[in-house]
């Protein structure tokens, strides 16, 4: 008899494109999807580590789930993903009803590890090649299909758990990557998003990843490719010059991590570039992609930062105009450099300073925004919008959200307008 599963993914899209591979494999095996997590037989949670607060709402969600093995004992329990490969068998410890803990790089054993008869299996050996070539994800109908096209990172930016939880850089081929995107786009979807922990630290056997992205152009049907994340070190003229070249297709944004301002911020956090060499690079990417987008994530109160320091972000910040950005306060994480450094900014401090940072950013991004006024957008028309029928709503290639009156659209046509207005993070638009 079929076995229903229900997966519920926080973090990154690489969780998301996670959770798709094991819905995938699931499904070629006698499983079925259930879409809560009443009367299913397998629950996973796919989880995420990268700040303190994404684990401690695994761990009060794992305590609402334990209802669930209270009414049916058979249930397996799975926690998946980095914080299965963080806490490894602590969390077996601690939580005697959780049946699974599998790390990124085991989910090829899901079926063995389910179908053992152990009441806890374990399986978080982290691999150098994995890469889940030839497994297609079940992805829900939609637009955008995500592809991870390389995983881990070797970066260690002295902050960051990511590369204790999933390891060591490794690339797909491009013929793997070409192929995904071909069938991806003969299901239906339109656009494709590349996905890695640093995406432009793509290399295989010496293809690097212009050299994917030129390739990706050639996939029949395909009406936008986007990526993220890239690191600012391996972004470089070559790059730039395929996104120039091949505008729109390749859309105009890029999601540049800052982290932060100061130099000493940065050197402290290990991230390879100083203040100047990134906004060197911002006018590197404006010249020649005069209309691209970018968007960033920042961190404040890394330990040691002083408000001079925290002063040099806003600078960045000022300089650069980002139309959007994720922020955070630092996390201290096990593992990692910054782990044994004093943690010396207070919680009034970080807060302050978020609150700081993002008032300037909703500034500068109903700026950007406003500038786009009277400016031709093309538009990637998706659905009715929600708040009203009579509108529908789209992205532009900068990746801005876009409504418009209802019309002739279709979801996932291609149409030219006029940007009228913008408000929040709205644009208007007409043919
Ligand atoms: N504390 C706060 N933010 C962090 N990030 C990564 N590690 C930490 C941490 N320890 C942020 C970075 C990264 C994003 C995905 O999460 O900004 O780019
Ligand atoms: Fe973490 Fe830095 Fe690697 Fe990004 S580049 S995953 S922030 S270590």
């Amino acid at each position: 008899m079929n076995k229903r599963f229900y997966i519920e993914t926080y973090g990154c899209q690489m969780n998301e494109y996670d959770s798709e591979i094991l819905a995938g494999i699931l499904l070629e095996h006698d499983y079925i999807l259930s879409d809560s997590p009443e009367n299913a037989d397998v629950i996973l949670l796919n989880t995420c580590s990268v700040r303190d607060h994404a684990e401690q709402k695994i761990h009060s969600r794992l305590g609402e789930l334990k209802h669930f093995k209270d009414k049916n004992p058979a249930l397996k329990l799975g926690v998946v993903g980095c914080m299965a490969q963080n806490m490894k068998k602590d969390l077996l410890e601690s939580k005697p009803y959780v049946n699974l803990i599998l790390g990124p790089d085991s989910y090829r054993n899901i079926l063995r590890h389910l179908d053992s008869d152990q009441t806890q299996t374990i399986d978080t050996r982290l691999s150098k090649f994995e890469v889940y070539d030839g497994l297609f994800p079940a992805r829900k109908e939609g637009i955008n299909a995500w592809i991870s096209i390389m995983r881990g990172c070797n970066k260690f930016c002295s902050y960051c758990i990511v590369p204790y939880t999933r390891g060591r850089e490794r690339s797909r081929s491009i013929a793997g990557i070409v192929d995904e995107a071909q069938r991806s786009v003969d299901k239906g979807f339109v656009e494709i998003t590349l996905l890695g922990q640093n995406v432009n630290s793509y290399d295989h056997d010496g293809k690097r990843f212009p050299a994917l992205l030129e390739a990706l152009t050639a996939v029949k049907g395909i009406k936008r490719i986007r990526y993220t994340s890239p690191h600012p070190q391996d972004v470089d003229e070559t790059l730039m010059k395929v996104h120039a070249g091949y505008k729109p297709l390749i859309a105009n944004h890029i999601h540049l991590p800052l982290q932060a301002g100061s130099d000493a911020v940065l050197k402290a956090m290990n991230r390879t570039y100083t203040q100047s060499h990134y906004l060197k690079l911002t006018d590197m990417i404006r010249k020649y992609v005069p209309d691209m987008g970018i968007t960033t994530d920042i961190i404040v109160g890394f330990p040691g930062e002083t408000d001079a320091d925290f002063r040099e972000t806003l600078r960045v910040m000022n300089s650069v105009k980002y139309d959007s950005a994720f922020t955070f306060k630092y996390s201290p994480r096990p593992y990692t450099k910054a782990w044994d450094m004093e943690d010396n900014v207070s919680e009034n401090e970080k807060a302050a300073r978020l609150t700081e940072l993002i008032r300037l950013q909703k500034k500068h991004t109903l700026e950007n925004y406003r500038n786009l006024i009277g400016k031709d957008v093309e538009i990637l028309v998706e659905a009715p919008s929600k708040r009203d029928p009579n509108e529908f709503k789209g992205r532009t290639a900068c990746n801005k959200i876009t409504v418009f009156p209802a019309g002739v659209y279709r979801p996932k046509d291609l149409v030219k307008r006029t940007v009228t207005d913008a408000q929040g993070i709205t644009l208007f638009s007409r043919p």
